[in-house]
């Protein structure tokens, strides 16, 4: 499996950015997921064609239940990257009137399915179909997003043979292959989802590479937020509030990665809104020492991380 501890290290090119903030002349260092991506996609074609020669195409299957606009994106991009790595895409998507039973069956079917590999419902699903059953009936052998209990608990214990979550183990690798020591360091992380916040915490507090901090988690619960934002020397954001983060909530050269994704209106864009994250970026830039673009960031390690549990999950499948 792919594991930040276990990757070759490469530092990647810093880009600077200046800024000019009064006479004070500021910069902070930009952490881009594309470069990042790319040598990945390197590795990985490798492994896919020695899979190729065992008679072997990794297949992952995305399932979307309903048209969500963002998860629609979402689902192509998955699909896109699948494609362009020669790997089996199948995409399947489902009014959102479908039944809970109509997806759990089909889940069933993609378990028995040999020539699929790994196995996702994209979230959220509508309301009247309860994820945690859709969670559950996915094989965790074929559970790709690292979502199934099995997978969770690997985790948590530190197992190396379960699927780690793409979102928080993206942003891992995406910090080693900057040169980012979180080793004793104090981390904290805005937001406790089951994607990102949670298992975020859990990978960063572990024994060994890339880990080693010390892990605070706030909330939408936390009383007076800012005093402890103040004290992250990396601050990770997943709240889902667009330009959550101001630059009086950051410690000045402090490491910023922001998970969010969030379409705000915007009348100068052709598409009429436009992709902020969680962090005031403007701002925030002029005072962290590092900081993600959003897009151009967190998002990409997303998508890469699941090509790589997909091509794991192949290789388990074949016994390689
Ligand atoms: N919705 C937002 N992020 C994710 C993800 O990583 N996996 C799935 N299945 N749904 C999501």
């Amino acid at each position: 499996m792919f594991r930040a501890r276990e990757a070759p290290f490469r530092k990647f090119k810093i880009i600077h950015l200046h800024f000019l903030s009064g006479t004070i002349h500021m910069t902070a260092k930009l952490i881009e997921g594309n470069a990042v991506a790319e040598a990945i996609r390197k590795d990985l074609r490798e492994r896919i064609s020695d899979l190729s020669k065992k008679g072997v195409r990794p297949g992952l299957a995305v399932i979307m239940v309903g048209d969500d606009p963002g998860s629609a994106v979402y689902v192509r991009m998955k699909e896109k990257e699948c494609i362009d790595l020669g790997m089996r895409s199948k995409t399947i998507r489902l009014p959102a009137d479908t039944s809970e039973a109509k997806l759990l069956g089909l889940i069933d079917e993609l378990n028995a399915d040999k020539l699929i590999h790994g196995l996702l419902v994209q979230m959220p699903v509508p309301k009247h179909i309860d994820p945690r059953k859709v969670i559950m009936r996915i094989s965790p052998e074929k559970d790709v997003d690292g979502f199934h209990p099995v997978n969770v608990g690997k985790m948590l214990i530190g197992e190396t043979d379960g699927f780690l979550p793409c979102t928080p183990h993206g942003i891992q690798v995406l910090m080693e292959r900057h040169g980012i020591e979180t080793s004793g360091r104090h981390v904290v992380i805005c937001g406790r989802s089951n994607i990102v916040g949670k298992p975020m915490a859990a990978l960063l507090m572990q024994k060994g590479k890339c880990a080693d901090a010390t892990v605070t988690v706030c909330h939408s619960r936390t009383r007076d937020m800012p005093s402890i934002t103040r004290q992250a020397d990396i601050l990770i954001v997943a709240m889902g509030a667009p330009n959550f983060i101001k630059a009086d909530m950051v410690k000045e050269g402090a490491v910023v990665i922001d998970v969010g994704m969030n379409r705000v209106a915007d009348d100068t864009s052709p598409k009429g809104y436009r992709l902020v994250g969680d962090v005031d970026f403007e701002a925030v830039s002029k005072k962290a020492s590092a900081i993600t673009p959003v897009p151009g960031g967190v998002g990409i390690m997303t998508r890469i991380i699941l090509m790589v549990n997909t091509v794991t999950a192949a290789e388990r499948a074949k016994g390689g």
